[in-house]
């Protein structure tokens, strides 16, 4: 994404190895729908790509978008693991810091009033969560039990007809680096009464409600859960 700054300049933003900015694009384009019903969560800033693509569009509504992350990085992102960015490891601490990036790259783009990093393990801040979510971006840990926990601890709060959108997707498992993690998330969220109604790569769309509400075959919900989660 480019923008103009008051400079002038124009300012880009810094994707990560994990989103693509098809992908990116696509999450902006349901922000755009969903900002003015209320504020949004995302779990796994990172640097701060989606959330400034999420971010711009509830601006423009005067809606907030909070975004959980510790910040040291998910375990495939360790040194010696293959999504490393050896720029954001800090060498005097021995652990990445991504929030120095993500901080940089929110005020780049006029988003500190908009966008609340809360920097914190998401299973710890779920004991305290009360708000009810326009949009839910799940993309943090990506191991079963955390992708389990993120879906069952937030998508509840997630308002009727809301959204629910889950990165590394790979709902029918054909894909050598595909994130088991994701994929029970995924089936875990529909069993909850949430409907899937989109896609791009691996990011995925659902909205809560029944697949009657969404035109949704029941075939095909059937067919991509196998019996699983419905
Ligand atoms: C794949 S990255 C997120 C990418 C980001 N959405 C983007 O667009 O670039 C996953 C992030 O989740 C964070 N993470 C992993 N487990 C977490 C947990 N239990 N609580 C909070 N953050 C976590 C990691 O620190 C990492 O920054």
């Amino acid at each position: 994404m480019e923008t103009k700054g008051n400079s002038g300049r124009t300012k880009i933003v810094r994707y990560s190895s994990s989103l693509s900015q098809l992908e990116c694009e696509k999450i902006r384009f349901y922000a755009s729908k969903f900002a003015p019903c209320g504020p949004a969560l995302e779990i796994g800033s990172f640097v701060g790509s989606s959330t400034i693509f999420i971010g711009v569009e509830y601006k423009q509504h005067g809606n907030v978008v909070y975004s959980i992350d510790h910040h040291r990085g998910s375990t495939e992102q360790q040194p010696g693991c293959k999504n490393f960015e050896k720029d954001l490891y800090n060498e005097s601490i021995g652990k990445i810091d991504s929030f120095t990036l993500f901080r940089e790259q929110i005020e780049k783009f006029g988003l500190e009033k908009t966008i609340i990093p809360i920097v914190c393990d998401s299973n710890i801040v779920a004991k305290y969560w009360n708000i009810p979510l326009s949009l839910l971006f799940i993309d943090g840990g990506h191991e079963v039990e955390q992708s389990i926990n993120d879906v069952n601890n937030y998508a509840p709060f997630v308002v009727e007809g809301g959204v629910l959108a889950i990165h590394d997707v790979d709902v029918y498992g054909k894909h050598e680096d595909s994130y088991e993690g994701p994929r029970a998330a995924f089936f875990q969220a529909i069993s909850m009464g949430f409907t899937p109604v989109d896609f791009k790569n691996a990011l995925v769309f659902l909205r809560k409600g029944s697949p009657e509400l969404y035109g949704v075959p029941k075939e095909y919900i059937k067919e991509i859960t196998n019996g699983r989660g419905t």
